[in-house]
């Protein structure tokens, strides 16, 4: 594994990437050092610019990533359109943040035409949300080229849904490098962001008159209801709630706080809290956003390089949204 440009590097996080495994020798920190100085400079400015307009940025951002490296690695795949590509499937149609990716393409090409991949910028978007929500800013090593192939068939057997139960979510994590306290601290990201009432509705029955009751005894009456009132039966299919419903724009361990007041949105959520394997972490994290942030940075790092491809392995698009063909 090469790295370079050790100096701003912590020696705890050079430790950590020289255990993980990378596909090629060619990812490095400040990959573009050379090739284009400004461009994990210009990727912030773009996301800090659109964070400032739209609060709901950081969370689209830091979802596309996860779903970009859950299917096929995090080589943007999941930004071709198409067909039947990746962004065709239901898990994906709520994903947001296209336009800012699109526009730190856009001024990368004038400056660094066809230099910077879609996939670094998509990593790099992702770790700039979480710390401009006031989370740790990670140091990721870049060099990722995009990848040619995007398929909707890809998406069902690689995405974890709310309704898994914590055995099928350790497993999926495990086909990817990820161990299950990574799946606790990465499912942290959900202390911001926002969701579409039909994502946790599973949570709730209707009776033949419309009217809703709770049927998981796991989330809190008094939370439940509120749940209930933002989403009422036969409400738009654009309303959302908060991920977290205390601190929503904020990257902090209230995610932790919520899981243990019975206050996680989704079953995947509330289970981290009831399953024994997972609990403790949860209550670590609860008391603690010290370890929860130190936590994060190993486990974030980890998810920007799952099945990373470089080398003859990928391209750099001149756009994001199109193979360059
Ligand atoms: C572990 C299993 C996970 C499940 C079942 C899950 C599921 C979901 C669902 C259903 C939504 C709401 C989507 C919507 O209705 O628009 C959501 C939102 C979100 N998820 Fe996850 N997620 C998981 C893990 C993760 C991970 C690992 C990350 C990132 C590291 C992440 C980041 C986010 C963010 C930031 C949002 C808010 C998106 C927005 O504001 O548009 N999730 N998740």
């Amino acid at each position: 594994m090469e790295i370079t440009h050790f100096s701003f590097l912590s020696f705890c996080t050079v430790v950590l990437f020289s255990f993980v495994p990378v596909t090629s020798a060619s990812l490095s920190f400040n990959f573009y050092a050379a090739s284009c100085p400004s461009a994990e400079l210009m990727v912030a400015n773009t996301v800090r610019s659109a964070s400032s307009v739209d609060p709901t940025i950081p969370g689209k951002l830091l979802r596309l990533l996860f779903h970009d490296c859950f299917v096929e690695g995090c080589d943007a795949s999941v930004l071709l359109e198409g067909n039947a590509t990746e962004r065709s499937d239901p898990a994906n149609r709520s994903l947001g943040g296209f336009s800012v990716i699109n526009s730190a393409k856009r001024v990368l090409e004038i400056f660094c035409p066809e230099t910077v991949s879609c996939a670094d910028i998509v990593a790099l978007a992702a770790r700039d949300a979480v710390a401009i929500a006031g989370g740790p800013l990670v140091q990721i090593p870049t060099g990722r080229r995009d990848g040619m192939v995007s398929l909707v068939g890809n998406v069902r057997p690689n995405i974890v849904d709310t309704s898994f139960s914590i055995d099928e979510m350790i497993k999926i994590f495990s086909s990817k490098g990820l161990s299950q306290e990574d799946l606790v601290t990465l499912s942290g990201a959900h202390t911001i962001g926002l969701a579409h009432c039909s994502s946790f509705s599973g949570r709730f029955q209707e009776d033949s008159k419309g009217k809703r009751s709770l049927v998981d005894s796991s989330l809190d009456s008094i939370y439940a209801n509120e749940l209930m009132k933002k989403c009422p039966h036969g409400a738009s299919p654009s309303i959302t709630v908060n991920n977290d419903p205390e601190t929503s724009a904020t990257f902090d361990n209230q995610y932790y706080r919520n899981l243990i007041n019975h206050k996680g949105l989704f079953q995947s959520d509330s289970i981290l809290l009831a399953d024994d394997r997972t609990r403790k972490q949860v209550e670590d994290f609860a008391n603690d956003q010290q370890l929860f942030f130190q936590s994060w940075s190993q486990s974030f790092l980890k998810l920007t390089i799952l099945g990373v491809k470089t080398d003859e392995l990928g391209e750099i698009r001149k756009s994001c949204s199109v193979n360059n063909g």
